[in-house]
């Protein structure tokens, strides 16, 4: 089985992809950990995020063992990451090791913008993990202020709406809710309710 979860930043993808793969015993991908290695990399050795050249070869020679970088999760790395993602090279250079890890036994969740749309198009189970810009960059506030850091919900609040605008009006794969896709609006429910909610999508697929 492959589920393929999309949808904006700070939805709640990656929990849900987590737990699901767990719950199901499958392998998971946390796609946007690719985009973010290769634009962290970009950024160590002073390359231009803008170059589709620079970033491609980046991508093509990138080392998926390198993903353990420590640096990759923060907000300055999503950043680096919605950049370099707009480039068709940088793009078609993961196509492969993505589908690959899907189709390992015994199956996978893989997490990011363009699964159920472009890598994997036939997958079993595809949700579209989806909450308002409000309530994203309430949970993200809460999540960075809980981690003792002092930070602006209106500034949270224009950076998710900008990664918005970049992930869905990019030529190549934008952000897109498959025309096969459930929608698991998570803008009202608990972290819980929204597991049980992405468990009752997949178990209806199943059915
Ligand atoms: O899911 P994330 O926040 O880690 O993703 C960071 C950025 O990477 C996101 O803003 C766009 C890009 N990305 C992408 O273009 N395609 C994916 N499948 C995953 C991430």
């Amino acid at each position: 089985m492959i589920i393929a979860i999309d949808g904006p930043a700070a939805a709640g993808k990656g929990t849900l992809a987590l737990r699901l793969a767990d719950h199901y015993r499958l392998n998971h991908l946390d796609t946007g950990l690719l985009y973010r290695a290769i634009g962290r990399i970009m950024a160590d050795r002073g390359l231009d995020l803008d170059d589709p050249v620079a970033a491609g070869a980046v991508a093509r020679t990138l080392d998926p063992a390198d993903l353990g970088h420590a640096d990759l999760r923060g907000r300055e790395a999503g950043e680096l990451a919605s950049r370099v993602a707009v480039h068709p090279e940088v793009r078609s250079a993961l196509v492969a090791f993505q589908r690959d890890f899907a189709r390992r036994a015994p199956g996978a969740v893989l997490d990011g913008r363009d699964i159920g749309t472009a890598i994997c198009p036939d997958a079993e189970v595809k949700i579209f993990v989806t909450a308002s810009p409000e309530v994203r960059a309430r949970r993200r506030t809460d999540e960075l202020r809980a981690k003792g850091r002092n930070v602006d919900y209106e500034r949270i609040l224009a950076e998710i709406r900008e990664r918005d605008a970049r992930d869905s009006g990019r030529s190549s794969a934008p952000l897109k809710q498959a025309p096969d896709a459930a929608v698991l609006d998570t803008s009202a429910l608990d972290i819980d309710s929204a597991f049980e909610a992405a468990i009752a999508i997949v178990e209806a697929k199943r059915a």
